[in-house]
């Protein structure tokens, strides 16, 4: 089949819910996607952070073909070995927690969403804070949690009892809590909201905040977890331990998984009868997710994502110095945002087409999330690629500008 075909059949039988781009991919390989007519893209956004090793990590085929060939699924009236091993995996990483699983970011939150209201049952308190430019998915309880009207928009009434108040600002969240506060959840680095980092002080503040009030402090790790920050978990830049961290996107290598891993007598509280997930924890992801933290120990990958975050950063600052483009530049391990100076949905399109995928969020925000295997080499072409990009976008204005004169 042709490209112009495969649009056809969607657009006859898939629901047009999102914007997609003309191009059919087939392929993927490390840092780099191939499409139908053969060809070659260098992946810095592989999979929305989902293909966190890269496409087709070998250690994660081999991982999924030897489970598939064993047990693909078995629902959670029995044990698995995967699913277990894989919580223990996750729980030495990170806070010596319990896990929950299920499929994905949006119902990873709201596992904890649940949760939170489970714990401040008694007490009649129910109420959640987050923050403004945040994301949380698009299950109900989710978007509402999400700080962005557009994400609400045609979807009123929404779920009670949510509250929203600017990021990295302590006194907003201290003004917002009442007695029926029982729960304060962020992104310790917001991604869909732009790379915007959530400051030391402030994490901290939070933490004792949320001690001295008796508050759930929980972290959405949907798109920090799983080392591309350079740590396991995003929180572990903060010397601070949140009750409850939620994970999905790099945790299944390409494989469809979410989780949440919970303080044990806050995990109590997800009783029998409570929630679940059919799919939750079934041992081909969860054979995906082991492999995935194997590879990131095995290959040292920790360390490449804090070092090749630096790297990208020092040659973004290099190309800054020759554009007025770049506005200013965040990052840390390889969540990487480039603040524009214009638009950047032009500028996306543009560098596509020279074979660089990256992301637009916020108008004028290009969002990096290479794979955590990227190389130093892959990272000189994705800036010389970006650098082309902006010099041809700036041809292409100044064309239009002699134009419309
Ligand atoms: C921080 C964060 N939380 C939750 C989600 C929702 O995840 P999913 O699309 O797997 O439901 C995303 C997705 O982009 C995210 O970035």
């Amino acid at each position: 089949m042709q490209t112009s075909e495969i649009i056809a059949q969607y657009e006859k039988t898939v629901i047009g819910n999102y914007n997609r781009l003309p191009i059919v991919i087939t392929r993927g390989q490390g840092c780099y996607m191939y499409d139908l007519e053969g060809r070659e893209y260098l992946d810095m956004f592989p999979g929305w952070a989902v293909s966190g090793l890269g496409h087709c990590h070998p250690k994660v085929v081999d991982a999924i073909r030897q489970q598939a060939g064993e047990l693909i699924h078995i629902d959670n009236t029995f044990y698995n070995i995967p699913q277990g091993k894989l919580a223990q995996m996750l729980s030495e990483r990170s806070f010596g927690g319990k896990c929950f699983f299920c499929n994905s970011g949006a119902e990873a939150n709201e596992a904890a969403i649940k949760l939170a209201r489970l714990v401040g049952g008694e007490q009649k308190r129910y109420k959640i804070i987050t923050m403004e430019k945040s994301f949380h998915g698009r299950t109900f309880a989710s978007m509402t949690a999400t700080g962005q009207s557009k994400t609400h928009a045609g979807f009123q009434p929404l779920v009670p009892g949510f509250t929203y108040v600017p990021f990295n600002d302590f006194n907003a969240v201290e003004q917002a809590i009442d007695d029926e506060t029982i729960a304060v959840m962020l992104e310790p680095i917001q991604g869909e909201g732009g790379i915007n980092i959530a400051d030391e002080q402030y994490i901290r503040s939070l933490r004792q905040l949320c001690d001295e009030r008796n508050i759930l402090l929980i972290f959405d790790e949907v798109q920090t977890g799983l080392g591309r920050t350079g740590k396991w978990f995003g929180y572990q830049h903060y010397d601070i331990t949140p009750d409850i961290i939620t994970l999905a996107k790099a945790l299944g290598g390409g494989v469809s998984i979410g989780a949440i891993i919970a303080k044990p007598d806050v995990a109590e509280y997800l009783k029998p009868g409570t929630h679940a997930s059919t799919f939750g924890g079934n041992p081909l992801a969860c054979a995906a997710g082991i492999a995935v933290i194997e590879a990131i120990e095995q290959d040292n990958l920790l360390q490449n994502a804090e070092n090749m975050g630096q790297y990208c950063n020092d040659k973004l600052l290099e190309l800054k110095e020759k554009t007025h483009l770049i506005k200013n530049i965040r990052h840390r391990g390889l969540m990487i945002g480039i603040e524009l100076t214009v638009a950047c949905d032009k500028i996306v399109s543009i560098a596509l087409e020279k074979g660089l995928r990256i992301n637009c969020t916020q108008h004028n925000i290009i969002r990096m999330l290479p794979a955590m295997i990227v190389t130093a080499e892959q990272i000189d072409k994705a800036i010389e690629i970006l650098s082309d990009t902006f010099e041809q976008y700036e041809r292409t204005v100044q064309q239009e500008q002699e134009q419309a004169q």
